[in-house]
C-alpha cells in the first residue's frame, strides 16, 4: 500500500536512470523522453556544465539561510534580470511561489486589490494562484476563493476591456496557455492588453513558468513580441531539476519588496542557485537559442506534414519546442500506447497531446518520435472514443 496521497495518477513507468533525452525505466526500457519533467530538464537529464556546478557547491556549503550576502544570488539574480531584459529578482523555490510573490508585489505597488487573469489559464495550487487560475476542475472543493481575481477569454480582447478599469492592480498571463492545451496569445491580443494597461496604470504580469528559460526559442517567450512586462516570473527550466522560482521585475518596484516585506527560508538555495547559473550561461546564448528555433521549425514541419491532413487531427499549434497535437479521440488512450512505443508525452487542456522536448533533443531524436506519434495517432481511430 502506498503511503502518498493519491494525488496524482501515475504512470506504470519507474525511471531508474536518465540522461540526456533518455530515460531507463526499473524494468530495463528506455523511453525518450519528451516531458522533460514537464518543462524541466530542458538541458536534457543530468546535463554535466550543471552536475559539475551543483557539486561543486556541495562541497562549498548547502545552506546558510538568507540573513547573509551570497555571492552567488548576486550572480544570478544579474543573468536572470538581463536576460528578461528586467532589474530587480526575488527567488522562491516553485512556480506558484514566484506566481504568489508577483501578486503580493502587483498589490502592494499599486494599492489596488483586483487582478485578472484569463480563462483556461494555470498559474499554481497555493490559494492566490488556485484563484488566479482560470480552470475549475483546479479549484473544486477548495472554495471559498480569493476573491481578488477577475477573468477574462484569453486573445478576445472585448472581455478584458468589459473589466478593465483604474482599479486593476495587474493583469497576468502566460504568452503560451500550457496546462490549458498549448494557446500561443496573439499579437494584436498582447498589444491591447499592454495598450490597456498603460491606460489604466495596471501592472502587466507574465507568468513564463513554463515557456521561460529557451523553451520557446527566445529567453522568454514574451521577446518574441513587441512586449514590455512590469513583472515577470519563471520557474521549472532555471534549475534544470533543482527546484528554484524566481520573480523579476522592473526598477520602480524595488522598494515595494523592502526589508521584512517578503521572504522564504529556501528561496534562493545556494545549490539551486548553482544550477540555475549553470543553466542561465547555457541557454541564455544566441547560438543555443537559434538552434532551438530551428529544431522547433524541423519538428513543426515534419509534424505537419504526417499529420497535417490525418482526419484525428484537429490542429497543431507552436512556440518553439512547446508543441500541442490537438486530437479527436482517446488521448490517454494514445500517451499509454506512446509510452508503450518507448516515447514519454503529456496531455494539456481539452485532447492536447503536448510535446516538451529537451532544448538538447537531436534530429535523430525529433524523426524518431515524430514517426511513434504518426503511427499512433493514424491508429487512433480504430479505438473507441
Ligand atoms: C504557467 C504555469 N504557472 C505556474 C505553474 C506552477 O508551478 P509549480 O508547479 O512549480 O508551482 C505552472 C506549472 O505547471 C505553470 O505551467
Amino acid at each position: 500500500m502506498s503511503h502518498l496521497f493519491p494525488t496524482y495518477a501515475r504512470w506504470e513507468v519507474e525511471p531508474d536512470f536518465a540522461e540526456g533525452s533518455i530515460m531507463t525505466g526499473k524494468d530495463g526500457k528506455k523511453y525518450l523522453d519528451f516531458t522533460s519533467g514537464i518543462g524541466v530538464c530542458n538541458l536534457g537529464h543530468r546535463p554535466e556544465v550543471v552536475q559539475t556546478a551543483i557539486t561543486n557547491q556541495l562541497n562549498q556549503f548547502w545552506h546558510v539561510s538568507n540573513l547573509f550576502t551570497q555571492e552567488q544570488q548576486e550572480t544570478a539574480a544579474k543573468k536572470l534580470a538581463a536576460a528578461a531584459e528586467l532589474d530587480f529578482v526575488f527567488f522562491s523555490n516553485s512556480g506558484a511561489e514566484a506566481n504568489e510573490a508577483a501578486i503580493k508585489l502587483a498589490r502592494k505597488a499599486t494599492g489596488r486589490e483586483t487582478i485578472i487573469t484569463f480563462n483556461q489559464s494555470f498559474h499554481g495550487r497555493t490559494f492566490a494562484t488556485m484563484a488566479a487560475t482560470g480552470q475549475d476542475k483546479v479549484k473544486q472543493g477548495f472554495g471559498p476563493m480569493l476573491q481578488t481575481f477577475m477573468y477574462a477569454n484569453f486573445n478576445e480582447i472585448e472581455t478584458l476591456e468589459q473589466v478593465m478599469d483604474e482599479d486593476i492592480a495587474a493583469v497576468m498571463l502566460e504568452i503560451v496557455q500550457g496546462e490549458g492545451g498549448i494557446h500561443p496569445a496573439t499579437q494584436t491580443f498582447l498589444n491591447k492588453v499592454q495598450k490597456l494597461c498603460h491606460q489604466n496604470g495596471s501592472l502587466l504580469i507574465v507568468d513564463e513558468i513554463q515557456t521561460g528559460i529557451g523553451r520557446t526559442g527566445k529567453a522568454f517567450a514574451f521577446q518574441h513580441y513587441q512586449l514590455q512586462p512590469d513583472i515577470i516570473t519563471c520557474a521549472k527550466g532555471l534549475g534544470s531539476g533543482m527546484p528554484i522560482g524566481a520573480v523579476v521585475a522592473k526598477k520602480e518596484l524595488k522598494d515595494v519588496f523592502g526589508p521584512g516585506s517578503h521572504g522564504s527560508t529556501f528561496g534562493g538555495n545556494p545549490i539551486a542557485i548553482a544550477a540555475a547559473i549553470a543553466t542561465m550561461d547555457t541557454i541564455f546564448k544566441e547560438s543555443f537559442l537559434n538552434e532551438v528555433q530551428q529544431k522547433s521549425e524541423y519538428i513543426v514541419n515534419k509534424l505537419q506534414e504526417l499529420l497535417g491532413d490525418v482526419p484525428e487531427v484537429k490542429g497543431i499549434r507552436h512556440l518553439g519546442l512547446m508543441i500541442g497535437i490537438e486530437v479527436k479521440g482517446n488521448l490517454p488512450f494514445l500517451l499509454k500506447e506512446l509510452r508503450d512505443q518507448r516515447l514519454l508525452t503529456l496531455p494539456a487542456g481539452e485532447n492536447v497531446l503536448r510535446l516538451l522536448p529537451p532544448l538538447t533533443v537531436s534530429i535523430t531524436e525529433i524523426d524518431q518520435a515524430v514517426a511513434t506519434i504518426a503511427a499512433a495517432i493514424k491508429a487512433l481511430s480504430k479505438t473507441a472514443v
